[in-house]
This record gives structure tokens, sequence and C-alpha cells, in this order.
């Protein structure tokens, strides 16, 4: 077995911290602000400074710099090797009204009050030890009147689901406990926007699914998850070299089957201050 335990950089919390690799690359680079923030998009206007939270690879953020020409985005992630490739995305793209730059989400201090008209995040509160003091950063850099908007997985499901395909899934519940995440923060973000300080009547909040069905899609999915939740458990001592072993060949197996498929619900707010 050849596996990396030594960690390179200061990673985010969370089990995303190993999870993000170059292999998740492809898959990462096919997000856009059109679907994946299609519900903040329709209140986007071309003069905003957005604020994008744990941008990762930075191809949502890059769209929200197009919409936005006479504005400006901001895309920050714990993660160094993250902000290297947003900003790698950002140059090899020319894109001049896009910054890049390491922050945490719970520690927000080098950024003004009241400075974005929007603050996005997707697929980031599920990865944060404190969503709630997040989303109060969050919405303190907000203006009065801007928009939040987040998105996180609520809940998925694998077909088939092979024994070892079972235990993936069960370690990644075990991991987000052992690094105190959520799992399945989509199920609760707009509870967790509540306690950060939004008003429950400007909290609007609903559920999208998405899926990976095509043997593209399963294959760039598998291939990516191979590592992601493996790696991490094993290096966060959740996992046995075993079970390192029985949860990569799972994805490959399920990568190789003609009727693989993966159903996942997201849970959406977006929030008005
Ligand atoms: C699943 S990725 C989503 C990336 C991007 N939003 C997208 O959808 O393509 C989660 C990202 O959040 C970042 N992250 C995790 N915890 C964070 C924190 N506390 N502050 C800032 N970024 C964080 C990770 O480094 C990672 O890049």
């Amino acid at each position: 077995m050849a596996i990396k335990t030594q960690q390179t950089e200061p990673q985010p919390e969370g089990p995303q911290k190993t999870q993000m690799s170059d292999n998740m690359k492809g898959f990462f680079d096919t997000r856009s602000a059109a679907v994946h923030a299609a519900h903040l998009v329709p209140h986007i206007k071309p003069n905003m400074r957005i604020l994008d939270v744990g941008c990762g690879y930075g191809s949502i953020t890059i769209d929200f710099a197009n919409l936005v020409p006479k504005g400006s985005v901001l895309g920050i992630d714990a993660s160094d090797s993250m902000v290297k490739y947003a900003e790698e995305a950002r140059s090899a793209g020319s894109i001049s009204n896009m910054e890049v730059r390491k922050m945490n989400a719970m520690d927000l201090h080098e950024l003004e009050d009241e400075s974005f008209d929007a603050v996005h995040a997707h697929q980031v509160l599920l990865h944060v030890t404190d969503p709630v003091k997040a989303l109060r950063e969050m919405r303190r850099v907000l203006k009065p009147g801007g928009v939040l908007a987040s998105r996180d997985m609520a809940s998925l499901f694998l077909y088939p689901f092979s024994d070892d395909l079972k235990l993936v899934y069960n370690m990644y519940e075990k991991l987000a406990d052992a690094t105190g995440t959520n799992s399945w923060g989509g199920k609760r973000t707009h509870v967790w926007a509540h306690e950060a300080g939004f008003d429950l009547e400007k909290i609007e909040h609903t559920a999208t699914n998405w899926a990976v069905t095509t043997r593209k899609e399963v294959r760039i999915w598998a291939e990516s998850s191979e590592e992601g939740i493996p790696k991490a458990a094993f290096e966060a001592g959740c996992a046995t070299e075993e079970e390192y072993d029985l949860m990569r060949t799972a994805w490959k197996e399920w990568a190789m089957r003609q009727d693989s498929w993966m159903g996942v619900l997201d849970g959406l707010i977006l929030c008005r201050k």
C-alpha cells in the first residue's frame, strides 16, 4: 500500500483536509456558478463585490468574477494548495477583478464589516468545526440588505451499495465525528444561519438534488474518491490499513460496473441581512 501520511502544509480542519487532491481537480473544475450557485446568481448585479468562502479550485469564483465586470470577487480558502490552485486558475484566465487569499472562514478579521454585497459558500460549512462562528463572520462582512448563499450536502445514496462501500459511507460519518465537523451539514444550515444572527423570516431554505450517472461521471467520481475518505480516515486513525485498502477497492469495483450511480440531496439557504 502506498500511502503518504506526511502533511506538507497547515490544513483546514475537517475530513476534506486530504480529500482535495490533484485527482479531484478534474471533478471540481466542472463546478459552475450557473449550476452550483443557481440560487445566488439571479441576485448578482454587475457592480457587486462578492466573497466566495472556501473557494477550492476556484471554478465558481471565476464565474462570479465574470458576472460582476464592474465589481470584484475575493475567494478565500484555509488550504494553501487550494489558494494556489485558485490563483493559478485566475491567472490562466487573466481575470483582473478577482483575488484569492488564504483565510479561515471562522476568522475573517482581515475583512471589514459590511464590505460585501454577497457572500457565498458551496460545500464548505459541513467541513468547518464551528459553522455558526463562520456564518457570524460571513454575516458581519455582509452589507445591510446583502445576500448570503450557502449549499451543503444533506444526504446521499450509492447504487449498488456493497458492504465495502457501506464501510466508506460509515467512515465518512466517523471521520466527521472525529474531527468535529458535520457530515450532513446541509440538513441544518438554516438553523446555523439563525443562530448566527439572521432573522428567521429572512432565511429562504430549500433543497436541490444532483446525480453522478454517466460512465464518465462515475469514473471521475470514483477516481477522485479513491484517495479522499480512505486516506483521510487512515491518517486520522479512524481506519486500519486493511480498511483503507478495502475502501479503495470498493470505489474501483463501483467504477467498473455498468449500472452504478449516486444521488445526492443538498440543503440550500439564501439569507438577507
Ligand atoms: C468541498 S470543497 C468546495 C470547494 C468549492 N467551494 C467548490 O465547490 O468547488 C471545500 C473547501 O472548503 C475549504 N475549507 C474547509 N474548511 C475551511 C475553513 N474553515 N475556512 C476556509 N475554507 C475552508 C477547503 O479547503 C476546500 O477547498
